[in-house]
Formats: structure tokens, C-alpha cells, sequence
């Protein structure tokens, strides 16, 4: 059900070709984060200087942020490969050691949802990251012996949604940790402009703000909605997107004027409700809305506090004033709520 909405941050299954086109293939044209960029581009010069491989590096964040898209740039930049792979795909030690011997020098690897890899994978990945390693066992029982081989000097690109669920000692093999954030209004508007003008549609200023501030600070979701604006500008208007035909798209997608559409509202709904506002635990929320735990948390849940609409307490999630206010609830009497949300 999460995989239809339209301003869900996750790719959708037929979407990869169409991201690639829209994607910045190099630092110079990646807009947003600029933290990020700049300190990419010192460690990718120094190394690149220094002819090494770029140091490992783990992008971490909410989804569709642009971390497989910085692995990529960072590839191109150094000039060198890139394997991609994820953690739940590598199920046996084997399948990451014939990755790893499958590398050329420099190249880079990078792994999706890396705090999914096993226990027993992650074994293999250790010596590997740092010593550039591979110890295979050779025999069983007491004739058993551990080779080790040699492995070409890679850079190990990881990344997650989920920075807590990582083991400490895989964490710690990272030499540069590069958190995303929520981009931007003005980051928004630049990235729709950009890809308004690779997809040679004709958008006006106040469309361009209209898409990108309802897009949840999340450049898939602005790619997303601007090919969906321009089917209506195509079929009900002259081709052009202006304020008023994003806005008409927005109502038949029923995404709200912050870019918050019916699950969101569920959520919201839900907590108010079932729960008087909660504080609601996180499984119960889930049980109540038939959903994955999970899902609320990667999906749902960062948006909402991004916004000051949820709050994570430790006795469960809150609805916020913001978020009464948002869905012109009446405002329960302060008993009902938590006195630090006010
Ligand atoms: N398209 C998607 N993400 C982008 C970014 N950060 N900069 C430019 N174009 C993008």
C-alpha cells in the first residue's frame, strides 16, 4: 500500500531508469546538503591527490534523500566503479566474498541497507574494510586452515535509514559518516527547476514553488510529482505548469498543502482518535492502523517530525498542537496532553 502513495520517499519499482536521468552525475551539479558536498569534495581531492582510494563512507538518513545518488557521484568523481548491492541481497559470506574479489582497484562498493547485513557476513566484511583481507577457511574439523587473500583497495560506500540498528564495530570502520537531512525550500525549488528543465517542461515560477513545497523536503518526491503535474498540464492546461494546474494535480493526489496525503493523515487520525493524542506505543500505533512497524518508522514517522506533528516520547508517540491544528481538530483541554508540547 506504502509503494502507490504518490509522495512515498521510497523508489517505486519501474522508477529507477526514470531517476537516472534526473539524477546530478557529478558534485557540481548536486544541489542541497552542502555540508555533505563540501566535505566530499576535500576527501575525494586529497585522495584522488594522493592516488588512494577514497576513504569508507556511510550515508545515513531518511529515504529518498539522495544516498544511492551520492554513491554514485562519488564513483564518477574518483573515476572508478561502482557495485551495487544491499544488505538483505548478500545472504552468505560467499556472496560478499565473490563480490570482493570481483572488484577492481578503487572501485566502489556500495551497499543499500547496510545495517541488514548478518552477523556472519559482517565477519568477513571487517578485514576486508580494513586491511583490504579476505580470510577463507580451507577444510573442516581439525585440518581446517584460514587463508588470507588479498583484495584489491576498494571504497566501501554504505548506507542506511536506520543508524541505531548498526553494529558498533562496523559503524567504527567508517572514516567519514555523512548524515542527510530534509533539503530545503530554496534547495527544493532549484532541484524542480533543474529537473523541470531536462524534462523540457515549461514551468513557472509559482509552479516551481508550489511542486517543491509540497514535497516533503525530498527530491524523489518533487520528481515524482512534477511528472504527475505535467500529465494534468498536458491534459487539462496547454502543456505549461503554473500555480494553478499544480495545485488542481495536488488535489486529485490528494496531497495537502505541506505534502502530507491520506496516511499521513491516518496517522495523525489515529493518535488523536483511538489513542486521545497518545503517548501511544509504537506497536500498538501499528496494530491499530494495520501496518508494519517498521514502515511507520522509516516512512511515515520523519516527515511527521520533521513537521513538529509527532513527537517520540518515552512512553510513545504524541500528536502535537501543530498537528491538531493542521487538521483543524479542536484542541483537547491541556490535561489531555503532554504540557511540554505547549
Ligand atoms: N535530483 C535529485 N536529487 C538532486 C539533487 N540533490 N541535486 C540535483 N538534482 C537532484
Amino acid at each position: 500500500m506504502v509503494e502507490e502513495r504518490v509522495i512515498s520517499p521510497n523508489r517505486h519499482p519501474d522508477e529507477a531508469n526514470a531517476e537516472q536521468s534526473l539524477r546530478p552525475r557529478n558534485l557540481a551539479e548536486y544541489i542541497g546538503q552542502e555540508r555533505i558536498v563540501d566535505t566530499l569534495l576535500v576527501t575525494l581531492t586529497a585522495a584522488k591527490e594522493r592516488s588512494e582510494p577514497l576513504d569508507h563512507v556511510l550515508l545515513h538518513g531518511p529515504p529518498g534523500l539522495g544516498k544511492t545518488t551520492l554513491a554514485n557521484v562519488i564513483a564518477a568523481e574518483m573515476g572508478v566503479n561502482i557495485k551495487v548491492t544491499s544488505g538483505p541481497v548478500i545472504q552468505r559470506p560467499g556472496d560478499l566474498a565473490a563480490i570482493l574479489t570481483n572488484l577492481r582497484p578503487g572501485d566502489v562498493l556500495f551497499v543499500d541497507e547496510v545495517h541488514r547485513l548478518s552477523r556472519a557476513v559482517e565477519e568477513v566484511l571487517y578485514p576486508a574494510m580494513e586491511d583490504y583481507a579476505l580470510d577463507v577457511m580451507i577444510g573442516k574439523g581439525p585440518s581446517a586452515r584460514s587463508i588470507r587473500l588479498q583484495l584489491p583497495r576498494f571504497t566501501m560506500v554504505g548506507a542506511t535509514t536506520r543508524l541505531a540498528l548498526m553494529t558498533s564495530p562496523l559503524r567504527a570502520r567508517f572514516g567519514v559518516m555523512c548524515r542527510l537531512d530534509f533539503y530545503d525550500l530554496d534547495a527544493m525549488c532549484a532541484i524542480v527547476e533543474r529537473s523541470a528543465s531536462i524534462l523540457g517542461v515549461p514551468i513557472s515560477s509559482d509552479g516551481v514553488h508550489e511542486i517543491a513545497a509540497r514535497s516533503r523536503g525530498t527530491p524523489r518526491v518533487a520528481n515524482r510529482l512534477l511528472k504527475r503535474v505535467r500529465d494534468v498540464a498536458q491534459v487539462r492546461g496547454d502543456g505549461t505548469i503554473d500555480a494553478a494546474i499544480a495545485g488542481e494535480a495536488m488535489q486529485l493526489l490528494q496531497v495537502d498543502q505541506l505534502g502530507l496525503d491520506d496516511s499521513d493523515r491516518r496517522v495523525l487520525e489515529t493518535i488523536i482518535d483511538k489513542f486521545d493524542g497518545g503517548p501511544v506505543g509504537l506497536d500498538t500505533l501499528a496494530a491499530a492502523l494495520s501496518e508494519d512497524a517498521d514502515t511507520i518508522m522509516d516512512v511515515y514517522e520523519p516527515f511527521l517530525l520533521q513537521l513538529g506533528f509527532l513527537e517520540r516520547t518515552p512512553r510513545g508517540r504524541t500528536a502535537t498542537r501543530r498537528a491538531y491544528e493542521h487538521l483543524h481538530r479542536g484542541i483537547p483541554a491541556p490535561s489531555n496532553l503532554q504540557e511540554n508540547l505547549f
